[in-house]
């Protein structure tokens, strides 16, 4: 890398690739993509098998710290981010400043803007011991931040975190807790736990690009994660996972019927896209995508909330397989195609669909930050550009325009 920049420095060679489709930004040793073979491993493990049997809260220490937590470091890993769920009192006026029809997503961002305001002891990035205590409040306080976020939505009383649950049952209690005692479903419990697994990192995407850019600057890990929390607010990243469940109920309400939909896809009216479609990097199926919508299938059945939007969707996707537009472009469903069904079928309105997204992201971006941190070839990132405008011209008086 060092020498590469030089040699660029000394020929003064600048390459222009509009979005990033040929370059790389760093090396990583934390998540292999094969876009081809439609292959995902976090640190060498193949997302199947990960899916299939860990926890989040492992999987977040595989991301974070490299390597697999025996059971001894697991279960300190575990008390201690659980030990952290609670919020300050203050975090109730600030999410409760917000109106109720704000957008999940900017609270989220702006309360994890103002964690390091309450913890100024863990924000120095090159302190290895207050970079872990932020990794750790970081993946505490996401979740309650998103529950109270959703309660606030609906008018209802935010109710602090009861870690005996465990992280992904108290998120679920705090989100739906209804007075008096609350079991979340183990079914449910279980698909929130695989969704977030799914999630939780996917090397350079456009949110973690943003975390890693805005860190190169020495900004702290909070400040660099709430830009990416930003980041993945666009539709066309991780605000798909809503604009899906907003398609799949327009076809449904409207007069036409899926096919006609899909005609306009390709005509490109509008520019109307088959959201949950396409990927930069997967020119294959999305490996994630086939986990969800098995999921999605099973968890519907299961909660008898089997979906007309689901058959909607499995017949966008039988369409869009065996139609030239789409494999031309070798265009396949992403994660996002299936989970706002199951996000749905769990009570969540779409407005949480990214917030449980940018949860589930948290360890990637946190583990892909460190890694840039501890990386001596890191410089600040500062793309160059081909200027395009006026050559030199005089400065015009006001009157004279
Ligand atoms: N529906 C219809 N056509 C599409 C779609 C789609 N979902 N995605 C891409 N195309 C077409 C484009 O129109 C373009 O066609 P052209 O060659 O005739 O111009 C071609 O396929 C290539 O598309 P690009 O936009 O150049 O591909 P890019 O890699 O820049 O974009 C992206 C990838 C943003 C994911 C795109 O596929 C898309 O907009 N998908 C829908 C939104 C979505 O699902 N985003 C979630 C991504 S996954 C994630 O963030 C978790």
């Amino acid at each position: 890398g060092v020498a590469i920049g030089s040699l660029l420095k000394e020929t003064g060679l600048v390459t222009v690739d509009p979005g990033f489709m040929n370059t790389a930004s760093c090396t990583s040793e934390i998540t292999y993509i094969d876009g081809d073979a439609g292959v995902l491993r976090y640190r060498g493990y193949p997302i199947d098998q990960l899916a299939k049997s860990s926890s989040f809260l492992e999987v977040a220490y595989l991301l974070v710290h490299g390597e697999l937590p025996n059971a001894a470091e697991l279960g300190a890993f575990v008390e201690r981010v659980e030990r952290h769920t609670h919020l300050h009192e203050n975090f109730r006026n600030l999410i409760g400043a917000f109106p109720r029809d704000a957008h999940p997503m900017a609270i989220l961002s702006s309360a994890v803007s103002a964690l390091p305001g309450y913890y100024p002891e863990s924000v120095d990035p090159f302190d290895p011991a207050r970079v872990e205590l932020a990794t750790v409040l970081l993946l505490a306080k996401a979740p309650t931040i998103a529950a109270y976020a959703h309660r606030h939505s609906l008018g209802q009383e935010m109710i602090g975190p009861e870690p005996s649950l465990g992280y992904v049952g108290d998120f679920l209690r705090m989100c739906f807790a209804d007075g008096g005692e609350y079991e979340p479903s183990p079914s449910l419990a279980e698909a929130l736990n695989l969704l977030l697994v799914l999630h939780a990192d996917h090397e350079q995407n456009c949110s973690t690009s943003t975390v890693r850019i805005v860190g190169s600057a020495h900004a702290n890990l909070y400040a660099s994660v709430s830009a990416g929390i930003n980041a993945l607010s666009g539709p066309l990243h991780g605000g798909a996972n809503e604009a899906v469940l907003e398609m799949l109920r327009d076809i449904r309400e409207s007069d036409d019927d899926v096919d006609t939909f899909m005609k306009r896809v390709k005509n490109k009216d509008k520019g109307v896209r088959l959201m949950g479609f396409g990927h930069r990097v997967y020119k294959n199926y999305d490996p994630r995508a086939a986990i969800v919508k098995s999921t999605a299938d099973r968890i519907l059945s299961e909660l008898g909330k089997r979906d007309e939007m689901l058959d909607i969707a499995m017949r966008l996707e039988e369409i869009a397989l065996s139609d030239s537009y789409f494999i031309e472009r070798k265009l396949y469903p992403n994660v996002d195609f299936y989970t706002g069904l199951i996000y749905k079928a769990m009570g969540f309105p779409t407005t949480m669909f990214t917030p449980l997204f940018a949860v589930g992201r948290m360890p990637g971006w946190i583990a892909q930050w460190r890694e840039m941190m501890n990386d001596p070839t890191t410089k600040i990132g500062r793309p160059r550009q081909v200027y395009t405008g006026h050559t030199d011209r005089d400065y015009v008086e006001l009157d004279a325009r």
